[in-house]
């Protein structure tokens, strides 16, 4: 039987409606653990594919599974009740053909019973994108800086730069806004071309290096927390230095197990003292 719980889920619908008024806030999460802490905090959590680097120290995104997606959107999904919950496509899932995009997006909207998936890229995947959502899948498109395409762009850089550029990427949001996407993640652009691109289209924009005037933000958990200190994207902003209380704990812990003080006799069953 289904868990009853007093919440409704956020819908992306619920989103879309907010476009223009209170702007939505976004997170992700790739456990539980960080999914149960946010999920009362956050309108929408994002299995983010990140989670390769963020959690599993590779250097790009390029390296993630759809398994690995599975998996840990399962445990985001156990620890979740609000939130919409929306999974993000790795590298190689669905760019060769729609047909194939829908059949890796429906195994992980059947598997993990998320919201909707993600995916990068804007006028070469509109028609993904529409025959997607005309079969029922939900879709968040992410333009601008798109980690999967890491090499082509030439490194993690930020994008739309020149009057020509900035042109394309908002060809990429009017495209992907026509093709029936919920909503967008812009990342990394110039902020004035977040502005121009939240006007331009009637989806809400998520942005992440983009511009306050974005319909909402997203970040990485881990960056904000002070748990990913590989490197520190300029947009990002640590609200907490989580990997500092980490540190002094485990050498807590260390010290207090050289000295034989932990565990102390609380900690054992049925302690007598010294023998
Ligand atoms: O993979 C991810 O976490 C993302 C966000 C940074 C938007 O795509």
């Amino acid at each position: 039987m289904s868990k009853v719980t007093n919440f409704k889920r956020v819908t992306l619908t619920d989103l879309k409606a907010r476009k223009g008024k209170e702007p939505i806030v976004c997170l992700t999460a790739y456990t539980t653990s960080i999914s149960r802490l946010i999920d009362d905090h956050v309108d929408l959590i994002l299995v983010g594919d990140s989670l390769g680097m963020v959690l599993y120290g590779m250097d790009s995104t390029l390296g993630v599974t759809v398994d690995m997606m599975i998996a840990h959107a399962k445990g985001v999904k156990r620890g979740s009740e609000k939130a919409c919950i929306i999974v993000d496509m790795p590298f190689g899932s669905y760019e060769e053909s729609p047909q194939m995009a829908f059949r890796n997006c429906s195994r992980v909207m059947a598997e993990t019973r998320c919201s909707g998936v993600k995916l990068e890229g804007g006028v070469e995947m509109a028609e993904t994108i529409s025959f997607l959502v005309k079969r029922g899948i939900p879709v968040v498109a992410h333009i601008g800086l798109t980690p999967q395409s890491v090499h082509a762009l030439g490194g993690f850089k930020s994008q739309g730069k020149t009057d020509e550029a900035a042109d394309l990427i908002v060809e990429d949001a009017i495209a992907i806004a026509k093709a029936g996407a919920s909503a967008v993640v812009v990342e990394g652009v110039m902020e004035p071309l977040g502005v121009r691109i939240t006007k331009e289209i009637d989806i809400p924009t998520l942005g992440i290096g983009a511009s306050p005037q974005c319909d909402g933000q997203i970040l990485v958990t881990e960056d904000i927390i002070g748990l990913f200190a590989d490197f520190k994207p300029k947009f990002v902003k640590r609200y907490a230095q989580m990997d500092e209380m980490i540190t002094e704990a485990v050498k807590g812990y260390r010290q207090e197990v050289s000295a034989r003080t932990f565990p102390a006799p609380e900690h054992c069953f049925g302690f007598k003292g010294d023998k």
